[in-house]
């Protein structure tokens, strides 16, 4: 008889299996451990302390390899730029450059890595619906190869950082085409009630001024549609949609790009199934071509910007268990598998409901399989890192736990909830573990407090003297 807490589709055949596509390519057991990029998680553990987030170079750049290739062999030109919101450091931003592609940020931070890591500002493309006049400014002053302009006010201020430059900016427009697609779904509306980007219906009007205006250079529209897309229907109705409206505003200036954004979608569990990459290229070329046939033009220098694609399935977070409680529910038992880490490290299953895998990684087991959540340390009942798993039933404190498919949007969405000292970004490479990003120590975490810094006056706590003065009533 099936658990009655258990989702259908999840698998209780093998609690040990690693399930193709969810675990980075090649990760495997060995003595029954877990063996990533060449690298046995117990040693980096032992090293590294828990938890950390754990990259496999290798992948992470074949990926990025893979995407270009797919779109290259499909489109007559493309430019893949690398969503850097996914996860950036120094070495992520080197990998993807020294793969081809280029490096798209949405923040003065973001900006800031990119460019200290040594990335060509011209590589560089600018997102963000509200980017500060000062962060423009360093964009633009930096050099930055193309600004996607979110609201009329941005290509103003733009054009005023530009001139004061002294340069011309190439800039993106963002187009809410009405389009809003995730896993397998999507939503076609005529507006879209959301903060990006500007109103397809707008849209002509606020071209005519940015070309009015001599210090921008409009070189195409944007769109992203979502994120987590299993396959190539939203993408071809949103091209369908902007195909249109490039050639109407092509035929009065030139408008070499369209640029299509991101959202491919991975495998988190082994329930998912997204298209192969290059299906989807096809599929989207294909759509593109008609469409481009439809209106009468050739077929525009392709932009892409995906993230999770690339580094998602590269990414595994290693924690170490604290508790272990079996919890009776009505007609079945779930046994919460507590760790050291939790939401401050990885936010999406509290913010989206988002569904992860989890080994134990020290060792495999016999054991029968047990119907486990795994819970972060933090005090928040939704503190969920994966909502249901079947893991062994010996399950015990102290074995270490992996959840796969931690690459993307974990490291970057990490917070300090709790006090809580960030983990490191270590990555493997043929079995060398190094940091990319080193652990939070929890002074980084006080050091802003400046109540506890050692200069500080010491805290006025009521002296018995005060406090019988306030019962006094004369405070
Ligand atoms: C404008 C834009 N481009 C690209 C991306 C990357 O999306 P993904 O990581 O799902 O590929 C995002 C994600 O939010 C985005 O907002």
């Amino acid at each position: 008889m099936p658990h009655p807490l258990a989702p259908l589709l999840l698998d209780a055949s093998d609690p040990n299996a690693l399930a193709e596509g969810v675990w980075p390519a090649g990760t495997e057991r060995v003595d029954g451990a877990l063996r990533i990029g060449g690298a046995d998680v117990r040693e980096i553990a032992a090293q590294h302390g828990t938890p950390f987030l754990l990259v496999d170079e290798m992948v992470a750049r074949g990926r990025a390899r893979r995407i270009r290739e797919a779109f290259e062999a499909a489109f007559p030109a493309v430019d893949v730029y690398y969503a850097g919101k996914a996860l950036l450091t120094a070495d992520v931003a080197r990998w993807m450059r020294a793969e081809g592609l280029r490096i798209d940020v949405c923040s003065g931070g973001e900006l800031a890595i990119a460019l200290r890591a040594g990335v060509e500002p011209e590589a560089i493309g600018f997102h963000g619906n509200n980017k500060s006049e000062s962060v423009i400014a360093a964009g633009v002053e930096a050099g930055v190869g193309t600004f996607v302009l979110d609201a009329p006010i941005e290509a103003e201020r733009v054009a005023a950082a530009a001139e004061r430059a002294g340069r011309v900016q190439r800039v993106r427009l963002r187009v809410s085409v009405g389009v809003h697609a995730s896993t397998h779904e999507f939503l076609a509306t005529s507006h879209e009630d959301q903060k990006f980007g500007v109103p397809i219906d707008e849209v002509p009007e606020l071209v005519a001024r940015i070309r009015e205006l001599p210090s921008l250079e409009l070189v195409g529209l944007h769109s992203h549609i979502g994120s987590q897309i299993f396959d190539a229907d939203g993408f071809a109705e949103s091209a369908r949609r902007l195909l249109a409206l490039h050639a109407e505003l092509g035929a009065t200036a030139p408008l070499p790009e369209l640029n299509l954004g991101g959202g491919f979608g991975i495998a988190y569990t082994a329930a998912d199934s997204p298209e192969p990459i290059e299906a989807i290229a096809e599929r989207l070329a294909a759509a593109v071509r008609d469409a481009a046939d439809h209106v009468g033009i050739p077929v525009p220098r392709i932009a892409i910007e995906p993230g999770r694609w690339i580094v998602g399935p590269a990414g595994v977070t290693v924690y170490t268990i604290g508790t272990v409680k079996p919890v009776r529910v009505d007609d079945g038992t779930r046994t919460y598998v507590s760790v050291d880490g939790g939401m401050s490290d990885n936010a999406r299953p509290a913010l989206y409901g988002a569904q992860y895998s989890a080994r134990i990684a020290n060792r495999s087991s016999d054991a029968e399989p047990a119907l486990a959540r795994v819970a972060g340390h933090h005090c928040e009942s939704g503190d969920i890192v994966v909502d249901a798993e079947w893991l062994p039933a010996d399950v015990a404190p102290g074995d270490l736990l992996a959840v796969a498919a931690t690459g993307a949007y974990c490291h970057s969405l990490a917070s300090n909830y709790n006090a809580t000292p960030r983990p490191p970004v270590l990555a493997v490479a043929n079995g060398e573990v190094r940091t990319l990003v080193r652990r939070e120590s929890l002074d980084d975490v006080l050091s802003r407090d400046v109540g506890l810094r050692p200069e500080a006056e010491p805290a006025t706590a009521p002296t018995p003297s005060h406090v019988a003065s306030i019962d006094q009533g004369d405070a």
